[in-house]
């Protein structure tokens, strides 16, 4: 017979090729095809290689609910890494964690290394813990962070190195350490195939291996990879789906807040937050966030009193968020200023830009206030980044206070706003006031809701002030340039009073 052709195969969108070209015609990518033999086809139409019923052996089907045995949690020891991970580490898991280069991937992951407590299981030959592989850093360099970070006492096995098959044949034993951290995936390779390390094929391939070590012999495997530009995580998207958790560990330059987030999580909820900062002695947890985030705000405890104008601005609102379990309150800044060129400019940091468009548009129609002619610049304070709709009402406060140049009160404020104008009550409300009250807030801006939760609020000596439209934040920020609109929002102002 004669030799089946060789065909290309597109590794990002599976397309067939004839030949071997550097693009895929069919998705774009560069250098994705991969030469496959096709299977030979019998006569009858059956493959060669394909399945047939024979040879298999029939499942043994089981119902959801039985016995099943799985190992506790484990613990790190930081608390905010294990919230994010679902309450510990997972043996026999694999994690993988991003970020831009710098960010402190390594700092956080050789901390969490030397932190991470011996549990009871452990068993008697077993030298150490939790295992440090670098494949970017020499020997003295990881030393030398230890140092600096105070944990070089701890009993931590350390190598450099970035062949695959050497590290499986040193953790593929009875007495694996319990913690396995690989920093980071790009560098490693396997000596079986022929592409140089950090490409496709060696990423993907190096992460099966090394994974299927973490699965037999039970430890958690802790992969750092590195994210392009783009902000995916450089090799195949691939990656994403053969590990059980990514954590993105996300934070501006400028700023020393890191946040740890997860992506995905096969054991716990994804939209948790940890929160550290980075000090000279590495990472450090920050359990309270919200008095970080608004520990520059003008008119915070400890912003210079006595300095006159020092006190609040406009364009600044305080929302009171929820990041997972957790309330985090954050100011939310912005800059209205009349348009230079024909097309208003909008820019905006740790926000949707999307969403800005819906409440400037929301502002513009039912509120008679025009917002969207101007340049808009929207900053959520920290580095932060929001993605609850909950926040519209601030981004409002903040916008109109810019544009009305009235100073927010000293209050926090929420609400989800519709595209009539209309403010939702979102979730969580007792959270939020909660944290608010503690921060020294006394007052709230928050969606009117029927209900009893506003009943318990006041109690704790919490000024609420509903809001069940937009125009009635107009109405209590600027009420000057409320009555000047026409709207529907007016017109329900004017008819209530
Ligand atoms: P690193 O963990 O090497 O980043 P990554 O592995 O994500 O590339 O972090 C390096 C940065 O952290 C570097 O800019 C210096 C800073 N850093 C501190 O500020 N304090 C410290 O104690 C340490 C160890 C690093
Ligand atoms: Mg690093």
């Amino acid at each position: 017979m004669a030799r089946q052709q060789a065909r290309f195969v597109c590794q990002q969108c599976g397309a067939f090729h004839a030949k071997w070209t550097g693009r895929c015609d069919g998705c774009g990518a560069w250098n994705s095809l991969i030469e496959e033999l096709p299977r030979e086809e019998l006569p009858g139409g059956r493959i060669k290689g394909g399945l047939d019923r024979r040879g298999g052996r029939a499942l043994g089907f089981v119902g959801l609910t039985g016995p099943s045995i799985l190992p506790p949690r484990r613990k790190t020891g930081i608390v905010e890494l294990d919230r994010v991970c679902g309450g510990g580490l997972v043996p026999g898991s694999a994690i993988l964690v991003g970020g831009d280069p710098g960010i402190g991937k390594s700092t956080l992951l050789l901390q969490v290394a030397a932190a991470i407590a011996p549990g009871e299981e452990r068993s008697p030959g077993q030298a150490a813990i939790a295992a440090y592989i670098t494949g970017e850093e020499a020997i003295d360099q990881v030393r030398l962070r230890a140092e600096r970070l105070g944990v070089a006492a701890s009993p931590l096995l350390l190598a450099a190195a970035s062949n695959v098959r050497d590290i499986i044949a040193s953790l593929d034993r009875e007495d694996a350490p319990a913690l396995v951290v690989v920093d980071s995936i790009q560098t490693m390779y396997l000596d079986t195939l022929d592409s140089a390390p950090g490409t496709v094929s060696q990423v993907r391939a190096a992460a099966q291996e090394l994974i299927r070590v973490a699965k037999r012999r039970g430890f958690v495997l802790v992969l750092v990879g590195h994210v392009t530009k783009e902000g995916v995580i450089a090799g195949p998207r691939v990656l994403e789906h053969m590990v059980d958790t990514v954590l993105y560990f996300e934070g501006e330059r400028g700023h020393q807040f890191r946040i740890l987030r997860a992506v995905k999580n096969r054991f716990g909820a994804t939209d948790e937050i940890g929160v550290f900062e980075m000090s000279d002695r590495g990472l450090v947890e920050v359990p309270n966030p919200s008095s970080l985030f608004l520990a520059g705000r003008p008119g915070a405890p400890g912003a210079d009193e006595a300095v006159p104008g020092a006190g609040r601005v406009s364009g600044s609102a305080v929302f009171a968020g929820i990041e997972g379990t957790r309330p985090v309150l954050v100011e939310i800044q912005a800059l209205v200023a009349p348009a230079i060129l024909g097309t208003p400019r909008r820019a905006v940091v740790g926000w949707d830009g999307t969403r800005l468009a819906m409440i400037t548009a929301v502002l513009d129609a039912r509120c008679g206030l025009s917002v969207g002619a101007n340049d808009i610049y929207l900053n959520v304070a920290g580095g932060l980044r929001i993605v609850e709709p909950a926040a519209d009402l601030a981004v409002a406060a903040a916008l109109v206070s810019a544009l009305t140049d009235t100073p927010v009160p000293d209050s926090v404020v929420f609400g989800e706003i519709a595209l009539s104008g209309d403010v939702r009550p979102v979730g969580h409300t007792e959270a939020r006031l909660k944290e608010a009250a503690k921060l020294g807030f006394a007052e709230a801006w928050i969606p009117r809701d029927r209900g009893k939760r506003r009943a318990t609020a006041a109690a704790a000596g919490f000024q609420i002030a509903a809001i069940g439209h937009l125009s009635e934040l107009v109405e209590r920020l600027a009420p000057r340039h409320a009555l000047r609109g026409q709207s529907l929002g007016q017109r329900r102002i004017v008819a209530a009073s």
